[in-house]
């Protein structure tokens, strides 16, 4: 399908509309009059504030022609990033300059009338000269002390040093005590009316395409003295610092503002000082803090300056050394101090290494809690124990022995290990029914009487099922009476002769306890190494047991419990007199 010619025609004419609105709308924006000397390098920034941000693309013409200046930094008149620079003036310069400041939505151009002169300097200054641009004047107040700048601004491939001042044609020489100066700014101090005077700034420049090649710059001040203003308005105010202290790590980079306000008229010295040395001599050989250029901003009733403090890398000696700003007669410092721990961190830290140590104790703990008891007691055994009236470390109720091979076992532990161990080895006192009691002793008399003098008791537990199962050969009254003890809180020692699966048909006294305490299983025979007191199963019944009370009984004491052992099985009393 072809398109209609109209069609055709109407959008190349919207193109070139659009083409030329691109092209030619450039808003003049400015007009800067230059005035200099010749032999002089000259620079200027194109600048326009709103386009300083984004792609911008700046572009220096000289105006008669249009064609772009060169960027070949070689040359001397060329272009670089967004200045003009030629090194140095010559006569023919002069003219007008243009920069187009261009972005994807705008155009601005700024021009820059440019004027060279006759050779200017100290020694030929005359009043027939022309005033320069690079002609500034200041005002100095007598009696305080202040500060001149040198403003010579050039792109970053110049390097200016060798600054030097004169005062009316006169170099001012580091003897003169009034007068310091410190890269750019020239310090006034006791400012009198004699310092007033037509001041000048000069530097060697070298630019990085002619490192070799030396040109000079300088800078012309007029200064003229004032007497005081208003007195209070005139002193400097430093909003920050206030002489406080700031965190910082060891080994970070620091940018501390000063940020001061002063009335107009003030040419107040502001500066950064480290033991009342300026921060820039103190550390002139490493630059490792250096003084930051002055900023500032007018507002109507003052201006505000910011100058800042950098320190690259902050090191141990800069801790607790006051970093002092000072504006006029105000000053006021910061001080560096290491960052406060974190003590958040340290909490919960401590909380989880206490748990640790208090998890680990207590695992310990459970794990060894048998020896240390024992240890315990035989270590701090005390002899004054309280009186309670009881007779007995322990009443040992046991299934009532039947002449049955399966029963053996419970005798043989019953009336021969038990006896052995808890009383020959370690003191203690059990009523052992069917040893301790008197023939012909009512069983309910025996066991209301004895039991009530005895401290712990003992069960013996076997299978139900088995024959000698202890509930079976209990009449119905003394399962009460040891119910009723066990309840009264009565301590109870389970002995589980053998694995019991199957407590349901226990009293429920027995079971209760069985769930509390647990039971000790006996795993040992009658041999000689189960007869020991320090296996663990002996270690785990003395735990149980009270702490002893007595030293082990004296003969005649035993012998009073012992004619009465049970005879009745193949066992032997084993029981006699003990030497300790
Ligand atoms: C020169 O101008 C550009 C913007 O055109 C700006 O980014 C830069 O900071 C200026 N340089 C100086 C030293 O003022
Ligand atoms: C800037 O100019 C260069 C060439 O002069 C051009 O390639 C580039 O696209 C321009 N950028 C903008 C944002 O105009
Ligand atoms: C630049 O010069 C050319 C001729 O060399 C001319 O056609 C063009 O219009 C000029 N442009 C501007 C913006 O002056
Ligand atoms: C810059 O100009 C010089 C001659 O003035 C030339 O030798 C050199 O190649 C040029 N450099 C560039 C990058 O154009
Ligand atoms: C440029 O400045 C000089 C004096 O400094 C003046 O005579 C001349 O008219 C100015 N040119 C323009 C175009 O403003
Ligand atoms: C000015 O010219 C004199 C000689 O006429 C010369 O000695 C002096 O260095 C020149 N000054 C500058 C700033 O170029
Ligand atoms: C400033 O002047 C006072 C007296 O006006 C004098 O005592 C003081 O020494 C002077 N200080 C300096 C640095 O010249
Ligand atoms: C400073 O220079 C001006 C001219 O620029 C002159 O009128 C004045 O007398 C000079 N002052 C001194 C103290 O030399
Ligand atoms: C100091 O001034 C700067 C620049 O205006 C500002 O960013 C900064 O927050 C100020 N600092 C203080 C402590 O007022
Ligand atoms: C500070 O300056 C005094 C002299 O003004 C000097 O004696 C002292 O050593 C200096 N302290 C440091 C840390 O440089
Ligand atoms: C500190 O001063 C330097 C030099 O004037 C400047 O480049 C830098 O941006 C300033 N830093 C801050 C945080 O103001
Ligand atoms: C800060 O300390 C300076 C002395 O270094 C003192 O003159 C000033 O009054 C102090 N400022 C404040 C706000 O404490």
């Amino acid at each position: 399908m072809q398109m209609p010619a109209e069609l055709l025609r109407a959008l190349a004419l919207a193109l070139a509309l659009r083409l030329l609105v691109l092209t030619g709308a450039c808003k003049d924006v400015r007009m800067a009059n230059e005035v200099l000397a010749v032999n002089q390098p000259f620079a200027f920034n194109c600048t326009h504030p709103p386009l300083t941000f984004g792609d911008v693309n700046v572009t220096w013409y000289k105006a008669p022609r249009n064609i772009s200046l060169s960027r070949n930094i070689t040359w001397r008149i060329h272009q670089e990033h967004t200045w003009i620079l030629i090194l140095p003036l010559s006569l023919e310069d002069s003219g007008m300059y243009q920069c187009v400041i261009k972005n994807t939505k705008s155009c601005y151009r700024v021009h820059v009338n440019l004027t060279v002169v006759k050779n200017y300097s100290c020694v030929s200054s005359g009043s027939s000269l022309p005033s320069l641009s690079n002609e500034y004047s200041q005002i100095l107040y007598t009696g305080n002390s202040g500060s001149l700048r040198c403003h010579l601004y050039f792109p970053d491939s110049c390097l200016l040093d060798s600054i030097k001042w004169y005062k009316d044609c006169k170099e001012i020489t580091r003897e003169q005590q009034k007068f310091v100066s410190s890269d750019m700014k020239l310090f006034v101090y006791n400012v009198s009316a004699e310092d007033g005077g037509n001041y000048t700034c000069t530097a060697i420049l070298k630019h990085q395409a002619h490192p070799r090649i030396q040109y000079m710059v300088l800078n012309s001040i007029t200064v003229s003295i004032t007497e005081r203003g208003r007195p209070g308005g005139r002193i400097p105010k430093i909003i920050y610092p206030q002489n406080n202290s700031i965190e910082v790590r060891l080994g970070s980079m620091l940018i501390v503002n000063c940020n001061i306000t002063d009335t107009k008229e003030n040419t107040n010295l502001r500066c950064w000082k480290v033991n009342n040395t300026m921060v820039d001599d103190y550390y002139s050989d490493s630059k490792r803090i250096q003084e930051g250029i002055e900023n500032n901003v007018s507002f109507p009733e003052h201006i505000f300056y910011t100058v800042n403090i950098t320190f690259l890398e902050v090191k141990m000696e800069d801790y607790g050394l006051p970093f002092t700003c000072h504006a006029g007669v105000s000053a006021a410092y910061i001080m560096l101090r290491f960052p406060a721990p974190d003590f958040r961190a340290y909490l919960i830290g401590g909380f989880v290494a206490l748990a640790v140590v208090v998890t680990s104790v207590l695992g310990v703990y459970r794990i060894f809690k048998v020896d240390i008891v024992l240890w315990y007691r035989s270590t701090f055994h005390s002899a004054e124990t309280r009186e309670d009236g009881k007779l007995y470390d322990a009443y040992v109720l046991y299934p009532k022995p039947k002449r049955d091979n399966q029963c053996h076992k419970v005798d043989t532990l019953v009336l021969k290990l038990l006896p052995e161990v808890l009383e020959r080895q370690c003191g203690y006192k059990l009523f052992i029914f069917g040893r301790d009691d008197f023939p012909g002793q009512a069983v309910a008399n025996v066991i209301d009487e004895n039991i009530k003098l005895c401290r712990r008791l003992i069960v013996i537990l076997t299978r139900q099922s088995s024959s000698c199962g202890l509930l079976k050969n209990l009449s119905e009254e003394q399962i009460a009476v040891y119910s009723a003890l066990i309840q009264d809180g009565m301590k109870v020692i389970l002995i589980e002769l053998e694995r019991i699966e199957d407590y349901s048909t226990m009293p429920e006294s027995i079971q209760y306890i069985r769930q509390k305490h647990g039971a000790v299983r006996w795993r040992g025979d009658s041999t000689e190494q189960s007869q020991c007191s320090k296996t663990k199963f002996w270690k785990k019944v003395r735990y149980h047991m009270p702490p002893r009370r007595y030293p082990p009984f004296p003969l005649a004491q035993l012998q009073r419990h012992t004619p009465y052992i049970y005879t009745a099985g193949k066992w032997e009393p084993n029981v006699g007199p003990v030497t300790h």
